[in-house]
């Protein structure tokens, strides 16, 4: 069985106060959880503040991007071993508003995820159509491009490793969420392409998160869904009561 995983993709948002009044509360709140995996992705500079209260709790700790060298001149970067020691275990690669905004492409997603694992960071590897492809049914090929280029070149063992998230473009920060059965379909391409990719077993144990728009209220549904394991939350992971309650209602609800 897959243990469902939500993360708390916290994009631009807190300074270390806020994000430090907000993991305390989760803390508190999230501390008897045991079925789901938690985790948390502040921006770089509240990583160390963010570990100083999750130190030793059941809450991990994520990056939303990093750079695939480990140091030298790249102004603005930030790399994998630095992470690693402010605290991060995970890291978000290839996020949609960073292949919008910022020209990421499946090429330097693959030069991040490689990077990630020589460090044992554990990638969260985002994938998904926008609004236009899906309308010309264009979804699965955009996915399996968008998943062929970043995973090339790794092994069965790495992927093993890695989480994925299907997070269509249309449905981040819209209130639009995908239905359970269209969030389905798709992770089931994913897990079946990860089948040809690699083999059976490392299909069946990567975790594929769904992402946007996820809300307490539509969270069992979804993760009800066979190929469905987790969440990749952005607005509701804001709030210590939204978040706790997506987590909540997580709980029990796998049994696959
Ligand atoms: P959202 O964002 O939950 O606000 O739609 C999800 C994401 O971008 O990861």
């Amino acid at each position: 069985m897959r243990k469902p995983i939500i993360a708390g993709n916290w994009k631009l948002n807190k300074t270390p106060q806020e994000a430090m009044e907000l993991v305390a509360l989760l803390k508190r709140e999230l501390s008897t959880v045991t079925d789901v995996e938690i985790v948390v992705c502040p921006v770089f500079t509240c990583l160390r503040d963010v570990e100083d209260i999750l130190a030793e709790s059941n809450i991990g700790i994520g990056a939303q991007n990093v750079y695939w060298e480990d140091e030298g001149a790249f102004t603005g970067e930030v790399s994998a071993p630095i992470l690693k020691s402010s605290g991060a275990k995970y890291v978000i690669i290839g996020h949609s508003e960073r292949r919008q905004y910022f020209g990421e492409t499946n090429e330097t997603v693959n030069k991040r995820i490689k990077a990630a694992l020589k460090h044992q960071l554990i990638p969260i590897v985002c994938v998904g159509e926008v609004l236009s492809e899906r309308e010309e049914n264009k979804t699965f090929a955009v996915i399996e491009k968008q998943c062929k280029e970043s995973l090339a070149g790794l092994t069965a063992e790495e992927m093993k490793l890695m989480i994925i998230a299907y997070e269509p473009v249309w449905a981040i920060g819209t209130g639009k969420t995908a239905t359970p059965d269209q969030a389905q379909e798709v992770h089931k391409f994913i897990r079946d392409l990860l089948k040809k990719i690699f083999d059976e077993d490392t299909a069946q144990s990567v975790r594929i998160q769904y992402g946007g728009s996820v809300k307490p209220e539509n969270t069992a549904d979804l993760m009800g869904q066979a190929d469905i394991d987790g969440a990749l939350v952005g607005g509701a992971s804001l709030k210590a009561d939204s978040f706790t309650a997506i987590v909540k209602n997580t709980c029990g609800v796998k049994t696959n």
